[in-house]
């Protein structure tokens, strides 16, 4: 969700270069706008390359630009006004002299206009351009580093935001707060941008702005402040190329790829994780969930689906109580909590606003938080505790796969942790892994994919464990093929929404679990008797010979991450069926850094 990348250098690079290949590298964030600014030599001045659209549009108008020391770029996923020309970034200040680029959303910019800007004449809708012009106001009475101060003091909300100071082209000011932004240097350069992606070569080692922090930076000078304009330790870290880049390979798409990997990844987590058989986690971990009375999973979209499986998985291994909640709501509307409280945060990103403002709440209560993130350098590891992550490798499709398979594998390996007669997990998660293989290897869904979703809507069904299964696999065909799609659990469908159920409605039925197979299948006939179009995916031990897909069995706490992969695999057909963009599908992010 919008992606800023900003580079100021000696002359051996050009900051278009950079700039627009990090955004490239951004663009599996989500996004609708693009645009550059960057100096220009011969007239002595800044200018301004933007539209709606994709980040190419942006390589083909600045292709005969002339090299530049310096520039800052975005990718904008609307949050104020329309996706236009005008509404993308970078934003001018009124008279020009300040450019400026920002993700995240100022909450008080209304205000703000009106108190400070009531004279200002306004380029766009955003509220970004809101901080512009307060820059610009300020540096009537200031010099620039105060007046941008005085600015961000008042600013309510997130935001990492770049500035540039038209009459100075040798400095780069960023700042943040809630929305993520990481500095990297090398020797021919400063590189500043939402993610560390974006950094990978162009900088040897980085440090992640804080909370409220300023930084001033030249091509071989750079000063990070707080608020009140004292300096800030900065604290350098190697960047890893390996673990941070990712290509496609012969792959058509990052998804079907992402899903492919799926049994590597189980393999690796259980390297990661497995030692002498036992599973491994930092004692520590283990001692506060421990003590703790009960256990609160906070999560979002995917990764909530996830931390369901999860709560299954450690109630039935240690019987300690689990709950789960959505972190969008549990952040304003806390329940009852009880004494003692473990917190668990999933999340692939790392970087969710949601769960940051949860974090915040739940931190201030003293409670002990563990973040599950695949992202080791993201803002929810750094701020929690302690936090264990996925091993999923980048996921760089927007529509989460196999860090959805990554998260219940760790929660296994977790709530085998905290139990003196944990299963064998390697064997269990070895056998996931080679069903998924067998299952990949030999899978032909194109073609039901193309008879199935040629419809407006689909209903997935399934009970207990594969309930949770069936509101992954709706959020995944809704999302990249955007067929109006339900998750339901299967004897509730009969309370109402069969209503729904007319000639040819797809049904998908996932089943898993022996002591409920029947019921399942009760629930099948009846939509049959409405004339559903029905699809069974089942495992071997539940299977009846009709069945559509048969997977291989594995324990049946782990069936979620076996039965996923076929419905992955139908929503990756579908949209491809109907021509979609699917690693990069509308109106959606990969990092949701808004609230
Ligand atoms: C769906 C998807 C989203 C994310 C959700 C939370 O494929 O990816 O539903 O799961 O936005 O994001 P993270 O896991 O980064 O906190």
């Amino acid at each position: 969700m919008c992606g800023i990348v900003g580079f100021i250098g000696n002359n051996k690079k050009d900051a278009k270069d950079v700039v627009l290949s990090g955004l490239k590298k951004l663009e599996y964030r989500g996004y609708d706008s693009a645009g550059i600014s960057l100096f220009d030599q011969r007239f002595e001045t800044f200018k301004i390359y933007k539209d709606f659209g994709r980040v190419q549009k942006i390589v083909d108008l600045t292709q005969k630009v002339d090299p530049s020391s310096i520039g800052i770029g975005h990718t904008r996923w609307a949050t104020h006004g329309k996706v236009t020309k005008d509404n993308a970034h970078p934003h001018y200040s009124e008279s020009k002299r300040f450019i400026i680029v920002h993700n995240g959303v100022i909450e008080n910019y209304e205000e703000l206009k009106s108190q400070y800007l009531k004279n200002s004449n306004f380029y766009s809708e955003t509220d970004t351009e809101v901080i512009a012009q307060l820059i610009e106001t300020f540096s009537k009475s200031f010099n620039v580093e105060t007046a941008i101060l005085t600015t961000l003091k008042l600013l309510e909300g997130s935001y990492a935001l770049l500035v540039i100071d038209t009459s100075d082209p040798e400095t780069i000011y960023a700042a943040k707060n809630k929305s993520p932004l990481v500095l990297g240097k090398s020797k021919d350069g400063v590189t500043i941008a939402s993610d560390l992606m974006a950094l990978v070569g162009y900088a040897n080692e980085y440090f992640a702005l804080v909370d409220h922090s300023f930084v001033v930076a030249k091509a071989k000078n750079i000063k990070s402040y707080n608020l009140l304009h004292e300096p800030l330790q900065m604290n350098y870290l190697k960047i890893n190329q390996d673990e941070v880049s990712a290509e496609l390979g012969t792959y058509q798409h990052y998804m079907l790829k992402e899903i492919y990997e799926q049994p590597s990844v189980i393999r690796r987590i259980v390297s990661k994780y497995v030692f002498d058989d036992l599973p491994k986690i930092d004692k520590q971990i283990i001692n506060q969930m421990k003590q703790s009375d009960r256990i609160y999973i906070l999560a979002a979209g995917t990764s909530m689906h996830a931390g369901y499986v999860g709560k299954r998985m450690v109630e039935e291994i240690t019987n300690m109580p689990v709950e789960v909640h959505i972190a969008s709501e549990f952040a304003y509307h806390m329940p009852v909590l009880t004494r003692n409280p473990y917190f668990i945060l999933i999340t692939q990103s790392g970087e969710t606003a949601d769960l940051r403002a949860c974090l915040l709440k739940v931190k201030k209560l003293n409670h002990p938080v563990l973040t599950i993130t695949n992202v080791k350098t993201s803002t929810l590891a750094r701020e929690a505790d302690h936090y264990l992550e996925l091993f999923a490798g980048p996921e760089i499709a927007v529509a989460s796969t196999k860090a959805y398979i990554a998260q219940i594998a760790v929660l296994y390996v977790l709530a085998n942790s905290l139990t003196d007669a944990p299963y064998d997990v390697k064997y269990e998660l070895e056998k996931v892994a080679k069903s998924i293989e067998s299952f990949l290897d030999h899978q032909n869904l194109a073609n039901i994919a193309h008879d199935l979703f040629l419809k407006r809507n689909c209903f997935y069904i399934g009970r207990d464990i594969d309930y949770y299964t069936a509101l992954e696999a709706s959020l995944k065909l809704k999302e990249i093929s955007y067929i109006q799609t339900e998750g339901f659990a299967a004897g509730e469908l009969k309370h109402g929404t069969i209503a729904l159920i007319e000639n040819n409605t797809p049904v998908i039925a996932i089943i898993s679990n022996k002591t409920i197979a029947k019921n399942t299948r009760s629930n099948l006939k009846e939509v049959l008797a409405r004339g559903a179009q029905t699809l069974i995916i089942s495992l071997e031990k539940t299977s009846q010979p009709n069945d559509d897909i048969i997977l291989k069995d594995c324990h049946e706490l782990l069936a979620p991450m076996v039965t996923v992969v076929p419905t992955q695999l139908l929503s990756y057909y579908a949209a491809l069926e109907r021509g979609l963009d699917i690693d990069k599908p509308r109106n959606l992010a990969k990092s949701v850094t808004v609230e």
